[in-house]
């Protein structure tokens, strides 16, 4: 009993003077520097023009399990966008049950980050659309078998003419690519963070506005910048001390498989955090569920620094202020199968 007495008298005036700390009066012009809020419209992005009947073109197409070869997996398995936009799983499970490398990132406001994938070698949502199908631990699908498969029915090829007017082959890879980003940039989620950019005071609690000032004075924003909180710039994953090999395992050396300079050995896109209470397991290894866990390791491993508990409560609190509004996604009915159409393979 008497030790239980101490504990909560050495406890208890950190915790006061943490939560005394004043807010910036500067707060929203000191993040303004930094962050920028997400646009109230679709964004536009380069070489493909966003139409509506792209996006719902797009959207049939992330739905439709019958992009990959076993006719089971569609983009939604991977980036369920009922549950933050990927799958709550360590590493994804994709072609036959295959277990893949890496975690799953979100596809929600992915269309503002620099590249894509943990190591930045797709360079935009159209480069990368073209991955997954083709990946063998993914839908392990070729463009000929996918491209057979909407052309065998009727509604996917209409779909196609409407959202391609004006080419001469409309029913194509790349234009499969294109609507699958133009869906993909409709999915930006506005936050209580952007609402207090724009201005409104009352959108983030004390505790997240005491966050967000120790989230730039302790130089997470140094990395996690910009209207993504991150996604624009490439770091070590151990820049001050290395990871654990089962946080950072050895094998997975992040963009030196992209560049092969040893310089970029571990070193990974910056996580973009918006969303990121949604979307558990932590880190390109998906080797940490805990948010409070994870942001800890960013203060030994990024910073160099051994966070206090106090401080990564607040940062957590200021994390909480990404969770955004998904837009409504009404799921699409998929056009049936023909004759035609390639039969699911094993
Ligand atoms: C990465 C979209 C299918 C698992 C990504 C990213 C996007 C995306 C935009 C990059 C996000 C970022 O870097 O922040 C899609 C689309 C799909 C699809 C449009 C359908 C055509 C799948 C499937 C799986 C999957 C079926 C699981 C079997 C992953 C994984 C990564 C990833 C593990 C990270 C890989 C790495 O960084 O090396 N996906 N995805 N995706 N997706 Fe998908
Ligand atoms: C990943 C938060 C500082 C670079 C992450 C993740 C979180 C986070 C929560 C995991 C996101 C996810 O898996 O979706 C923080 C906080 C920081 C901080 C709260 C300050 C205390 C930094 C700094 C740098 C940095 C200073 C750059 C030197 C990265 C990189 C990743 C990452 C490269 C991806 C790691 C991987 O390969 O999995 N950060 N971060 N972070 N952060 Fe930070």
């Amino acid at each position: 009993m008497k030790m239980l007495f101490t504990a909560v008298a050495v406890a208890l005036p950190t915790a006061t003077a943490f939560a005394a700390e004043p807010i910036p009066a500067d707060l929203r012009e000191t993040a303004l520097g930094t962050f920028k809020a997400l646009p109230s419209t679709t964004p536009a992005v380069a070489n493909n023009p966003i139409t509506p009947e792209k996006i719902a073109l797009g959207k049939a197409l992330f739905f439709d399990p019958r992009v990959s070869a076993s006719g089971v997996l569609s983009c939604n398995s991977c980036h369920n966008l009922a549950t933050g936009g990927d799958d709550n799983l360590e590493t994804s499970i994709g072609h036959g049950w295959q277990k893949g490398a890496r975690n799953a990132p979100t596809v929600l406001n992915a269309v503002f980050n620099i590249a894509q994938f943990w190591d930045g070698r797709a360079e935009d949502l159209k480069a990368q659309a073209k991955g997954p199908v083709q990946a063998g631990v993914e839908m392990a699908n070729t463009p000929g078998q996918v491209i057979a498969t909407v052309k065998s029915m009727p509604q996917y090829v209409d779909w196609f003419n409407a959202a391609f007017p004006g080419e001469a082959d409309r029913v194509t890879f790349d234009n499969l690519a294109k609507a699958v980003e133009a869906f993909e940039a409709t999915l930006v989620t506005p936050a209580p963070f952007d609402a207090f950019l724009n201005g409104d005071d009352a959108a983030m609690t004390s505790e997240q506005k005491q966050g967000l000032a120790l989230f730039m004075e302790k130089g997470c924003s140094s990395c996690h910048a910009g209207i993504n909180v991150g996604g624009e710039a490439y770091y070590a994953f151990g820049l001050i001390e290395k990871p654990s090999a089962e946080v950072r395992p050895e094998k997975d050396k992040g963009r030196f498989a992209v560049t092969n300079s040893a310089d970029d050995s571990y070193v990974f896109r910056v996580a973009p955090l918006r969303n990121v209470a949604l979307t558990a397991p932590y880190f390109h290894s998906g080797k940490v569920w805990d948010l409070k866990q994870a942001v800890a390791i960013m203060g030994t491993t990024q910073l160099g620094e051994e966070l206090k508990v106090e401080e990564v409560d607040l940062l957590v609190a200021f994390l909480n202020s990404l969770t955004g509004k998904v837009p409504d996604v009404v799921l699409p009915i998929l056009p049936a199968e023909t004759a035609t159409t390639p039969r699911p393979a094993s």
